[in-house]
């Protein structure tokens, strides 16, 4: 963050300052929740927990290094105190599990306020342009190829994994200071306003709008709902700013008339300011493409696997070039971009020759498509076409959708022609997934039904033959990285009788 002195930050958050003896003294670091993490010179946010309560935690804090602590109450050390917020936190809040009285929520606004502060001075000082990424699915994907983009202009800040709920967006964006060129983070909301109130946080300069698809249909209602809330971003940019469109998304292209920003649009369309044609999937679904700019022509090959990062790319690519980049170097820093965030696309080929297909980070109905897609060709793009498993569970948050939307992926996957599908769980959504398969099938062996992830590990050990290419994906919630990482597990390989041989895609972040 910028730095502030003490009697500064309480008036920023509107807090009052306890056994503070300089209210003069400046908080010149970072601003840290865990204790652990805390250095010289930051401040401390005293957060209820499950399991503890950060307050208890704030003297620690003020003997690692920090200035002062942000608290509820008083803690016997410098602290800035906010009152509780005793109509407590909204119902959508992911980050505080436990807050009875609602200082956690006092604490988390004070955070939000004092966040907005330092980006705005920060941005009105003009060295520092926020990019908020939106969308249905790919935030994460493109939130790491605009880091990986922008880099070469100047030093970025940007969310480690997907942490970007009311305590990972304002804490990444008070990562921001005065060295900071870009603010890059992933906006996602579960109901109306949100976009909005992160927008409020910190206040994006370029607005990039990926797609709008089915994710969190159930709390929305509808794609039309979807679409508002998501239009929520452009309408924040300023008349300087810039929103950047998916031309290929009807909903998307249609928010053009929603924001002041200039407009600059992304695609395969003919019309799109930045556009890909000649797209080309390699055997490990790796696209290559030629993009056409307004500064030129390239050729552009991905490291991240699957063709809907084609999109994801276009978009990162119309950012960096406004912001200065030259072509060459922005094709040349996408094709070392990995997936930097875990289990995403993450694809490994074990010495047995199994190529295993991680993306169980998450799953909604469009990522599912994605991944079926990429699925098939690369089990197609070899010279002797391999088979192709997708390892499948429930599609969360889907609501009254939610049967038909699982029934409709089961089709697909026959449609696409996956050699077998394994769908793991006993809900109804599971077993729409499979029924939706064997209706379209044609000889009863397309899709099996496993309880758990046990029988799914059982099933693959006995199953799986060198040569053959695995996906596995699902919500969160199923757990189903297990089956991804039990392929890939050396002791599980070598009791196969081989030994891993490498490690395509490695993450090196837990997702958060
Ligand atoms: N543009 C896209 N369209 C469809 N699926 C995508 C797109 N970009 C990424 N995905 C897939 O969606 C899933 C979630 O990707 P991620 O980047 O984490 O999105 P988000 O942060 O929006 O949830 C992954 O399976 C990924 O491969
Ligand atoms: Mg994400």
């Amino acid at each position: 963050m910028i730095e502030m002195t003490l009697r500064e930050i309480a008036d920023v958050v509107g807090g009052t300052l306890h056994d503070v003896a300089d209210p003069e003294v400046r908080v010149t670091g970072a601003v840290e929740f865990d204790s652990r993490r805390i250095g010289s010179g930051d401040l401390f946010l005293a957060l209820p927990g499950e399991r503890s309560d950060g307050h208890d935690y704030a003297g620690a804090a003020i003997a690692a290094g920090a200035v002062a602590v942000l608290a509820a109450r008083p803690v016997g050390v410098p602290a800035i105190v906010v009152a509780p917020n005793r109509g407590g936190v909204p119902s959508t809040s992911v980050a505080l599990s436990h807050d009875a009285d609602g200082s956690g929520a006092a604490v988390l606004a004070a955070l939000a306020a004092l966040a907005r502060a330092s980006v705005s001075r920060l941005v009105a000082a003009g060295g520092l342009t926020v990019v908020g990424v939106t969308g249905s699915s790919g935030k994460t994907s493109t939130k790491d190829l605009l880091a990986a983009v922008l880099a070469p202009l100047g030093t970025v800040v940007a969310p480690p994994g997907s942490f970007n709920n009311e305590l990972g967006h304002p804490w990444t964006a008070l990562r921001a200071d005065a060295g900071t060129r870009f603010l890059v983070l992933e906006m996602s909301a579960r109901g109306p306003g949100h976009i909005a109130a992160l927008a409020e946080v910190a206040p994006p300069g370029i607005g990039v709008v990926l797609n709008v698809g089915t994710a969190h249909l159930g709390e929305f209602g509808s794609r039309e709902a979807i679409a508002k809330t998501k239009g929520e971003l452009v309408e924040a940019l300023p008349p300087t700013g810039l929103a950047v469109l998916n031309a290929d998304d009807p909903q998307v292209a249609a928010m053009a008339t929603r924001t002041s920003a200039r407009v600059v649009t992304v695609g395969q369309a003919a019309t799109a300011d930045v556009r890909a044609t000649d797209i080309r999937l390699d055997d490990q679904a790796r696209a290559e493409f030629t993009v056409h700019t307004p500064a030129g022509s390239a050729k552009v090959r991905l490291a991240v696997h699957g063709e809907h990062h084609v999109g994801n790319a276009l978009s990162a690519i119309a950012v960096a070039l406004e912001c200065g980049a030259d072509l060459d170097t922005v094709v040349a820093a996408l094709s070392g971009a990995r997936a930097a965030s875990a289990r995403r696309m993450d694809v490994r080929t074990t010495a047995d020759g199994i190529t295993v297909v991680n993306d169980s980070y998450n799953a909604n109905p469009d990522s599912v498509r994605a991944a079926l897609k990429a699925l098939v060709s690369m089990a197609r793009a070899a010279e002797t076409p391999r088979r192709s498993w997708a390892v499948l569970g429930e599609m969360g948050e889907l609501g009254e959708e939610s049967v038909i939307e699982h029934d409709a992926i089961g089709r697909l996957a026959v449609r696409l022609d996956v050699s077998r599908v394994v769908v793991v769980g006993t809900g109804r959504p599971a077993r729409a997934l499979h029924q939706g398969a064997v209706m379209e099938g044609s000889w009863g062996e397309e899709s099996v039904i496993v309880p758990d992830i046990a029988a799914a590990i059982a099933l693959l050990e006995q199953e799986v033959a060198p040569g053959d290419v695995v996906l596995v994906k699902a919500s969160k919630s199923v757990g189903l990285w297990e089956v991804a990482e039990h392929l890939t597990d050396p002791s599980a390989v070598a009791a196969r009788g081989g030994a891993v041989n490498n490690g395509v895609g490695q993450d090196t972040e837990a997702a958060g």
